[in-house]
């Protein structure tokens, strides 16, 4: 009885997978109908083509151009996923960071000030001309950072506080900004580069300088030219390095017509916005460290000129070379005409 029962059970098996293949077959079979239907009525419209177009194949248009007909580019999934996950999250934490970071050192250390007092002698610091080519650059690079980070991050940070129809105001204002200042922004790097390189090339006691921590670490005067060793890495790292790869995967984006592939696109995007990230996040220290970071410093850059005692201390090699007679004042004037020229201190 029982090996009829469990022969039984078998044969119902059996017939249940038949009747499946079948029932497969003939969808299959339905579906392909409806595919060669359809190839009639909407060519181009059905299944197999839209598979060839997920894939990325390329297809055949009547468009002249590069990759006209590839309709769907694969990789962009992969460059969006990138652009609005990892970069844009830990893109967001290093600036957050970053800022969290200076706040602390300025509430725990405070600013960089001086060990002796200011004699009231003025010592020119920077040329008129240097000044130019410092801000013009500074402030071109304020514009692209905002607008830059309008562009990443505005929609999670400013859309839900200002609403749609602000932001998109915002973020076109910004993305105009951003393709037109860049190419400035560019022009006075090279501008400041060729102008300050002289005076940022490594020396020996740059490495006292690092070890020393600038003098922070043991609240000390470290000698230095006439910029320290971490403004010397700003320059070559931050000015050049970073400068450099941000402005040139710019100008890719910036000027679309050279034939650019979309995937060369995305690889500038991708790389331009990390590198931009970067410059921005370094920027903060030294933006902090020339403003209330160290006392005096501003003035220098704002108004070319610096107490006596603070060339003294933050540049000592470069003071001691202009009193001296060795090297002239950014204006061309001789070192020994300080005391003379200097305007009266500005009190401050
Ligand atoms: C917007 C805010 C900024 C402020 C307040 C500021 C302030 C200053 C000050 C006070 C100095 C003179 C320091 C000294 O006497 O040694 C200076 C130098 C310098 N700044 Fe800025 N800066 C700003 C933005 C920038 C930006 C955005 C860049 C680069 C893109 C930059 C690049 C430099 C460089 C390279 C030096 C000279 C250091 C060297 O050549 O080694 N600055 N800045």
């Amino acid at each position: 009885m029982r090996a009829m029962e469990a022969g039984m059970r078998y044969l119902l098996l059996g017939l249940a997978l038949l009747l499946a293949a079948f029932a497969g077959t003939a969808w299959a079979q339905q579906a392909q109908e409806t595919q060669a239907q359809r190839q009639q009525v909407q060519p181009g419209n059905n299944a197999p083509v839209w598979r060839d177009a997920r894939s990325g194949k390329e297809g055949f248009t009547t468009v002249k151009g590069r990759e006209t007909g590839v309709l769907i580019q694969t990789e962009g999934q992969t460059w969006r996923e990138l652009r609005n996950g990892p970069i844009t999250r830990y893109g967001g934490w290093l600036v957050v960071l970053m800022l969290i970071a200076i706040g602390l050192f300025y509430t725990l250390h405070g600013p960089i000030g001086l060990h002796s007092p200011r004699t009231g002698k003025m010592i020119e610091r920077f040329s008129p001309f240097e000044r130019i080519a410092h801000w013009s650059m500074a402030i071109s690079f304020c514009i692209l950072a905002l607008s830059g980070l309008t562009m990443l991050f505005g929609k999670h940070v400013l859309l839900p506080v200002i609403g749609y129809a602000l932001f998109s105001l915002l973020a076109e204002i910004g993305k105009n900004l951003h393709n037109f200042v860049g190419p400035i922004f560019l022009f006075s790097i090279v501008v400041f580069v060729l102008k300050f390189i002289g005076d940022n090339f490594p020396r020996a006691y740059d490495l006292t300088w690092l070890a020393k921590g600038g003098g922070v670490i043991g609240d000390a005067v470290v000698p230095s030219g006439r910029f320290n060793a971490a403004e010397k890495i700003w320059f070559w790292g931050g000015v050049i390095g970073l400068g450099t790869v941000s402005c040139a995967s710019g100008l890719v984006m910036d000027f679309p017509n050279f034939d650019q592939t979309r995937a060369q696109m995305m690889l500038a995007n991708s790389v331009h916005v990390i590198a931009g990230i970067l410059f921005i996040v370094w920027s903060f220290t030294h933006i902090y460290l020339g403003t209330v970071g160290t006392t005096g410093a501003y003035e220098g850059m704002r108004n070319g000129y610096v107490d006596e005692t603070w060339a003294r201390e933050h540049a000592q090699y470069w003071y001691q070379d202009v009193k001296a007679g060795r090297r002239e004042l950014p204006s061309g004037e001789s070192g020994a005409a300080v005391a003379a020229s200097a305007p009266p201190q500005t009190q401050h």
